[in-house]
């Protein structure tokens, strides 16, 4: 590694005499960077998937704002544990299953996901009970331990008693199966939740909050900043800079990842050796909260 690329990953450094337009594609690229709060939420799903079988098996509800992070640290989670062969080599374990969940609170429709993501054939047609039917033999086999259910906040589309009718499905597979069932979605999610009290304590609230400015943000940019090609470290821990970050990704992973990226593509199309806090007046960017207000006129 050359001395000018210590400020960079080791993979990152190899990208510096690369054509910019290679540069930029490795700069977007989807990436997992670790902080503090993922670690405990991982750390907590992984106690929940070691949990041994019994009638009440306990469940999650990850639950925060748009863009800030969930659907990653849930495929994060599976990637840490992922299908692998049975011991007795005829058929795959599958420990996590992540599926999104339907677009509205209908159980049909709910088994039709399952069994597309199963790969199950069936018709659309099919009695729901068959379809529950197939679905469950199908988690047995393949010793399904948790369901991640993202989205859930597609649910709120339906009458009140729907969204109960679907919590009680979903209450029920979780006895049935003797399965984790987490469930993803947005504060709103929560609240539906959190109104039925027989299904808020199975499904306990875990929130990933927006980020405070803080040194975990500050470590969060330092990060970042490793996986971005640039021959010149850009610092984008150091105050002004961070804290102009702050300000316009208001706080969300999603919103500072984004601008990041296209502040070093920018620098890369110019041709700077870095980052610097003029370079993100090159980047066409609205805040998020006034990209909703722009919405609403
Ligand atoms: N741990 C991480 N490391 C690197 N980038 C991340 C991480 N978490 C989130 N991001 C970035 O933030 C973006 C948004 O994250 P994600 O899609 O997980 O948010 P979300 O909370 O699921 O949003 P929504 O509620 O809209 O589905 C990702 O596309 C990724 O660029
Ligand atoms: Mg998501």
């Amino acid at each position: 590694m050359n001395s000018q690329a210590e400020h960079l990953s080791e993979e990152t450094s190899s990208q510096l005499d690369k054509s910019p337009e290679e540069r930029k594609e490795f700069i977007r690229l989807a990436r997992w960077i670790g902080y503090p709060r993922a670690a405990e939420i991982l750390k907590h799903m992984g106690e929940l998937l070691r949990y041994p079988p019994k009638p009440r098996m306990p469940g999650m509800l990850l639950a925060g704002e748009t863009n800030n992070g969930k659907t990653t640290l849930v495929e994060r989670f599976s990637r840490l544990h992922p299908a692998y062969d049975s011991t007795d080599g005829e058929s795959i374990e599958h420990p996590v299953l992540i599926i999104r969940a339907p677009e509205e609170p209908d159980d049909g429709r709910f088994w039709n996901v399952l069994l597309n993501r199963l790969f199950a054939p069936y018709k659309l047609n099919d009695h729901v009970d068959k379809k529950r039917a197939q679905v469950i033999q199908i988690m047995r086999r393949i010793r399904v331990k948790m369901l991640v259910i993202d989205e859930i906040h597609n649910i709120l589309v339906g009458t009140v008693s729907k969204q109960r009718q679907f919590l009680v499905t979903l209450k029920n597979l979780t006895n049935d199966l003797q399965i984790v069932i987490v469930l993803v979605g947005t504060q709103e999610a929560m609240n539906a939740i959190s109104s039925d009290p027989q299904i808020v304590n199975r499904f306990p609230a875990v929130v990933l909050h927006r980020w405070q400015f803080d040194d975990n943000f500050r470590r969060l940019l330092a990060s970042f900043e490793r996986l971005l090609p640039l021959p010149e470290p850009s610092r984008l821990a150091d105050e002004d800079t961070a804290k102009r970050i702050f300000h316009l990704s208001e706080g969300l992973i999603g919103e500072t990842a984004t601008l990041v990226t296209e502040a070093a593509c920018r620098a890369v199309d110019q041709d700077l050796a870095k980052i610097t806090v003029k370079t993100f007046d090159l980047v066409e960017w609205t805040r998020p909260s006034e990209r909703r207000s722009v919405r609403a006129l």
